[in-house]
C-alpha cells in the first residue's frame, strides 16, 4: 500500500501566474505539508494535457525537474486527457517500491488560449476523426449523454440543475474554487444560454488554470500520511461512435470494480466522492459507473440532497469540476488533495462530518480512460 504524505494546491481559475509558476505553488505547498525537503524525493511524475498545443511546452518532465538543479531526479510526464492527474497517481503508486517517496503534480494553463482554438486543443482528446473531424467537441459529446440518460431513465433538466446548485454552492465553501464567493442561483442556472442541448453554462466546467501536488509515498511519515486503499486505471474504446451504450463508461465502472477489490471494500463503505462532473450530466453518470447509486437513480439521490455536504453521500464537496474548476491535467491530482483535506478533517466550512473513505474519479476524454483512487480506512 502507498500513502500520501504530503498535499498542495494552488486556486482553480483564471491567472496570470506561468504554467511553471503554477506548478512550483503547488509543489512547495506538499513539500511544505510532508514537512520534507526536495532531497527526500525519489521521482517527479508531471501530469499535463495542453502544455504542447497551448503553450508550445512539452517535455515537462524535465522542465520540473529542473526546479531541484543538481538531483537529477527520476522524472516522466502523463497524458491521459482529463484524466492525466488520476493516471500519474496510479502510475506513482505502482513506482514506490522502486522509488519509496515520489512527488506527483498535475498543472494546466487553459486561459491564454480562448474560443474556438481551446475548443479545438481539447478536443484533441477525442478522436481525430469520428469526433474532431465531425465537429463533436466536447459540450456536443456530453450532450449526446445527457441525451441518452433522459432517453433511457428519464432524467431532467431539472436534475442536471440540482446538480449545477449543489456544486455552486459547495464551491462557495472552498477558498481554493474558481466560482469561491460567486452566488448562482436556480434561476441563473434556468436562464443560462444553451451551449450543447440539453446542456447550459451552467451545465459545463470552466476553463481554469491551476496546479495541484501530492507525495506519494511506500510508507506513512506521521498521523496525517492518508494511506491509499484502491488505485486502478481502466480505459475503452476513445470515441461515442464505437460505442453501444451512452448512458455509461465501462472504464468507469471496470476501474471502479478493481480499486473496490483492491480495497476490499463495497460503495456503500464510501463517506464521500470526488466524482469527474466535467459536465453534470458526467456527475449522475459516474455516480451510477461507481455503483453509489443504482442506474438512474442518481439524480433522485441528488434532489433529496443526499449527496449534499450534510447527506449520507456527500459528492463532490470542493464544488467538483463545474464549480471547483477544471483545470484538466491538475483536476485528478487535486481530487486526491480534496480527499486527503477532508480525511483529516482540515477542509474548513466544506468538512464532511467525519469521513472514513474517500473516493476519487477522474475520466479522460468521453470515457476513454478512467482511474479511481479510494483513500482512508486506516488511521
Ligand atoms: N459555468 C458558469 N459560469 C461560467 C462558465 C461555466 N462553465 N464559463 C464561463 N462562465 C461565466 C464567466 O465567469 C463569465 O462571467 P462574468 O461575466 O460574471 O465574468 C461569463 O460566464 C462569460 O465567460 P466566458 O469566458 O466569456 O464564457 P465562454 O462563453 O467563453 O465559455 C463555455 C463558456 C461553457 C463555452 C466554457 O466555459 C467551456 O468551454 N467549458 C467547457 C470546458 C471543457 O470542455 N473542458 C473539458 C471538459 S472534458
Amino acid at each position: 500500500m502507498s500513502w500520501i504524505i504530503g498535499v498542495g494546491k494552488t486556486r482553480f481559475g483564471p491567472t496570470s501566474k506561468s504554467l511553471v509558476e503554477l506548478g512550483q505553488e503547488a509543489i512547495l505547498g506538499a513539500l511544505s505539508d510532508a514537512d520534507i525537503g526536495p532531497d527526500a524525493l525519489d521521482a517527479i511524475v508531471i501530469a499535463n494535457f495542453l502544455g504542447g498545443p497551448n503553450q508550445q511546452q512539452l517535455h515537462l518532465n524535465s522542465v520540473f525537474a529542473g526546479l531541484f538543479p543538481g538531483l537529477n531526479l527520476p522524472s516522466w510526464r502523463v497524458e491521459a486527457a482529463c484524466a492525466s492527474g488520476g493516471v500519474a497517481i496510479h502510475q506513482a503508486c505502482l513506482a514506490t517500491h522502486h522509488y519509496p517517496t515520489i512527488l506527483v503534480v498535475g498543472v494546466e494553463r487553459m486561459s491564454d488560449v480562448v474560443g474556438s482554438e481551446l475548443t479545438r486543443n481539447i478536443g484533441m482528446a477525442g478522436d481525430a476523426v469520428l469526433d474532431q473531424q465531425a465537429g463533436l467537441n466536447f459540450p456536443a459529446n456530453y450532450a449526446l449523454i445527457a441525451q441518452a440518460h433522459m432517453a433511457r431513465h428519464g432524467t431532467t433538466a431539472d436534475d442536471l440543475a440540482a446538480v449545477s446548485l449543489k456544486n455552486h454552492s459547495n464551491a462557495n465553501l472552498n477558498p481554493n474554487a474558481h466560482f469561491f464567493l460567486k452566488k448562482v442561483s436556480r434561476s441563473d442556472i434556468d436562464s443560462g444560454p444553451v451551449v450543447a442541448s440539453p446542456l447550459r453554462l451552467f451545465d459545463c466546467c470552466p476553463v481554469s488554470d491551476g496546479a495541484a501536488a501530492i507525495v506519494v509515498s511506500s510508507r506513512p511519515r506521521n498521523g496525517r500520511s492518508v494511506p491509499i486503499m484502491g488505485s486502478a486505471v481502466s480505459s475503452d474504446v476513445i470515441s461515442l461512435a464505437q460505442r453501444s451504450d451512452h448512458t455509461s463508461f465501462r472504464a468507469a465502472s471496470d476501474a471502479a470494480r478493481r480499486a473496490y477489490s483492491e480495497a476490499g471494500i463495497g460503495p456503500s463503505d464510501i463517506s464521500l466522492a470526488e466524482v469527474h462532473d466535467c459536465f453534470t450530466i458526467a456527475e449522475l453518470v459516474g455516480m451510477e459507473d461507481l455503483g453509489l447509486a443504482e442506474p438512474g437513480q442518481a439524480a433522485a439521490l441528488t434532489r433529496s440532497s443526499e449527496t449534499a455536504i450534510g447527506g449520507r453521500i456527500p459528492v463532490n464537496a470542493s464544488g467538483g469540476l463545474k464549480a471547483g474548476g477544471h483545470a484538466i491535467g491538475a483536476t485528478g491530482v487535486g481530487q486526491a488533495y480534496e480527499l486527503v483535506m477532508q480525511l483529516r478533517g482540515e477542509a474548513g466550512q466544506r468538512q464532511v462530518a467525519s469521513p472514513r473513505i474517500g473516493l476519487a474519479h477522474n475520466v479522460g476524454g468521453i470515457g476513454g480512460t478512467c482511474s479511481v483512487h479510494i483513500l482512508g480506512g486506516v488511521r
